[in-house]
This record gives structure tokens, sequence and C-alpha cells, in this order.
């Protein structure tokens, strides 16, 4: 097909909340490692890594191979079947994941590794509100949705009762327009209030992204979530870790982003990066939590063979290249490049992340941080004239997100990096 006919097809028979990036929305048709190329062969280097889910690189060769070499052998069994790839993939996430995190669920997706989560905490706990925060993202269902605070990502009127939402740790912009270290982590102890007069006082769990995607790579500072979660376990609820963006070494330095304030979840979530694309959801629990579930559940698809290859190999890869070091070295790298291009670009208002995760926040004016939306829809579209996918979010469409595939080699990284400070300094 031509390029207009797919662009006309899509308008015509897709949900028009199907949005695309980009005012001439790009058909990319092939991928190798970071760079992408479009329906017209022109090449991009992709700096978002199809929202943070090519983890190791477009068409990376070990993964394709497992994928086709167990589609040739065996397709699907469905959860009515263990597998060799399906105990494999277990037994490794739990070997990665801290502490005594041992029993997994395999789903297809984040959205619904958040709703075993929460499933599963409620009927360990007999309980059943749950503690969110403003500016999270938990995905597309009725129940993620809820947890879900931002209003843009939510066609319908909170679906689910008991979800109370907490102040994110959003520093740059502090609910209590406070300033970090002063301000004691009020954000974190407030969530006692709102257990205290929000909720019956007996929450069932705190889910949390160690550091918020959607919402704009929201970092909270290293004390917040002992503070968070020792109010939340205070009070009898469990600590559910979000690490769908986080997870597999992309914030630098360790497997998981929790690991960087030395908490250990009760439950924790993995999607996205988890199999390199292939759609795969997990979930991963103590095991006398994960035993609390008597009654059964299964999903047809979850931890099928072909995924579980997916994600063995992806895996085995992320082992191999010992991403946390790998990731903490080049995530300092491009945080220099950030930092320097704050001092040269006085709308960048605020630089934030952790390895191989960072944003920045554009802002009007420096001294009111108003929110430069605008700016950043027309820094998408220059960089994607100079070749360079960047990805978008935050609360107000501010923050530009970056976060390139994590075998990204170094020239790779370096060329991004003037490709994004040329169209920072082209951008109207
Ligand atoms: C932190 C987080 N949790 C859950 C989800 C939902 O994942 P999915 O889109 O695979 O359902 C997302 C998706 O962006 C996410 O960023």
């Amino acid at each position: 097909m031509e390029r207009q006919e797919i662009l006309d097809k899509h308008q015509q028979f897709l949900f028009p909340c199907v949005a695309n990036y980009y005012q001439e929305p790009i058909i990319l048709t092939e991928g190798k490692g970071s760079r992408v190329r479009d329906v017209d062969g022109r090449e991009y280097l992709d700096f978002f890594g199809g929202i943070l889910t090519v983890s190791m690189g477009h068409c990376q060769p070990e993964v394709v191979e497992a994928i086709v070499e167990q589609s040739r052998r065996l397709g699907h069994v469905s959860t009515l079947y263990p597998t060799e790839n399906l105990v494999r993939a277990a037994e490794r996430l739990a070997k990665m994941t801290p502490g005594e995190l041992k029993s997994c669920f395999f789903s297809n997706s984040g959205t619904e590794a958040d709703e075993t989560a929460i499933m599963l905490a409620k009927v360990h706990t007999g309980r059943h509100e749950i503690i969110a925060l403003r500016h999270a993202y938990s995905g597309r269902s009725a129940l993620a949705t809820t947890i879900t605070a931002h209003s843009n990502w939510r066609p319908l009127p909170a679906a689910i009762p008991g979800i109370v939402h907490g102040h994110p740790a959003y520093c740059y912009r502090c609910p209590f327009g406070l300033s970090y270290p002063s301000c004691d982590v009020r954000c974190a102890h407030d969530l006692e209030e709102l257990i205290q007069t929000v909720t019956t006082g007996q929450p069932a769990a705190f889910i949390a992204e160690p550091i918020q995607g959607v919402g704009g790579f929201v970092t909270p500072p290293p004390e917040y979530f002992q503070v968070a979660v020792g109010i939340v376990r205070k009070y009898g609820g469990l600590f559910i870790c979000d690490e769908v963006q986080t997870g597999f070494g992309r914030t630098g330095g360790k497997w998981f982003g929790i690991e960087h304030y030395g908490v250990e979840p009760d439950i924790m979530t993995f999607a996205k990066g988890i199999a390199n694309g292939m759609p795969v959801g997990a979930t991963i629990a103590k095991p006398e939590i994960a035993a609390s579930m008597s009654g059964l559940s299964l999903s047809t698809f979850g931890g099928n063979p072909v995924s579980m290859a997916a994600t063995n190999a992806t895996l085995d890869l992320m082992v191999e290249h010992d991403l946390p070091t790998r990731v903490a070295r080049q995530g300092k790298v491009l945080r220099d490049h950030l930092e320097a291009m704050k001092e040269r670009f006085d709308f960048i208002g605020d630089v934030r992340g952790m390895g191989l995760m960072q944003a920045i926040e554009l802002v009007e004016d420096r001294q009111t941080k108003e929110p430069a939306a605008g700016k950043a829809s027309r820094l998408m579209e220059t960089a994607k004239e100079q070749g360079l996918l960047l990805g978008k979010g935050g609360r107000w469409g501010n923050v530009l997100r970056i976060a390139p595939p994590m075998l990204i080699d170094d020239d790779a990284l370096a060329e991004g990096c003037t490709k994004l400070e040329q169209a920072l300094a082209g951008v109207k």
C-alpha cells in the first residue's frame, strides 16, 4: 500500500482515539537496532524505543530467532499446560527481582499485569481500598483507567470504587510549594493523612511506579519510597511496584527502578521491555501472597510458548550484556548532554530521570514554569525532520521523554544528542 492509502484507511477504519504522533504520521516499515525506516525509505534514530518497549533494539536477531524457532515447533498451549519456556522465564524473574518475589503470573500487557496485582492484593488482604498517585498511568481497562490519574486518559468517570490518589513526588512542581530536601518529603508523609481521611484506614495496597512514565519521568527523591511504603505497611497494606517502564536495567546500576530506593515490594508488575516488543505482561509476588488466590485464573495467551521464547531470549541478552552497568554509563553520558542543553536553552525548566530514562520539561518561562506544550509538539516535529524520534508526556504534554533501546551504541547515542540539540536550537 502507498503511504496515503494507509493514512486514509487508518482514519476510516480505526477508532479516532488511536492517536498518532506527528501532523504527518510516520509509517514505519522496518527496524534494526536503534534505527527504523519508513515507507518512503527515510531513516530515523529511535530515541523512544516504541515507548521503552524495544528494550534491546529493533529486530534483535537472537529474539527474532527464538520467536521463529518456537513458532515452527509449537505456537500455543494456554496456561492449562506447563512448558519449558514458561517455567524458565518464571525462574529467571524470580532470580532477578529483589527480596522474596518468587511466584509469577503471565499475561499480555501492563494493564493485565496491574489488574492481576491489584486483584491479588485485594484477595490476600481481604480489603478493597487502593492508594495510587496522581499523574500515574496504569493502562486502559476499567480498573487501570481508575488508577490512571490523567483526565485525558480517562474516557469514563472512575469505574472502580475504593481507589484514592495521593500526591506524587513531583519536585519540580511540588504540590505543597516546598523544596527538596527541606520539604522532608511532605508528599510521602501526606499519604498518612490520605489514609486517615478518605479511606476506612485499611488499605489493601499502594501501587506506584518508581519513576512515573507517562507522567513525564517524575523521579522521586531517594527517601520517598521508604517513607511512603512505611506508612502504607503501618496500616496493613501491601506495596505493588509497577516496573512496566522502569524494569530490566532501564534506570541504570540496578535491574529494577525500586532497587534505587531500598524498598522490597510485595508484588511487582512488568510488560513493555520484558520481551523486546512481544506482548507480555507479568506479575510476580511473594509466594504466600500468590497462594491466596485459591480460585482458578487463566490467561488464554498469557505465557504462551512464543511470547515466553521471546522473553527468555530478551532476558538472556540483558544478562549477557550486563545491562545495569552499561545503562548506568550511557545514562550518564545522556544526562550530561541534557544538563548542558539546559544551560543553553532557557525554555528547558527541568532535566530528570535515571539511566536511559531521561526527560526534559519545557516551560514558557523558568520563573512561572508555565508548561510549553506547543513548543514540545513543535520540537517533536523539528526532531523528526532531523531524523530523530522522541517521546512526549506529562500532565500538560510539555515533557520530552528520551529512552532509546538499551543496546544503543555510543556513536548512535552521541548522534541522537547532537540531533536533539539541533532540534532545540531550531524550534520556534
Ligand atoms: C507504568 C505503566 N503501567 C502500565 C501500563 C499499561 O501497559 P499496557 O499498555 O501494556 O497495557 C503502562 C503503559 O504505558 C505503563 O507505562
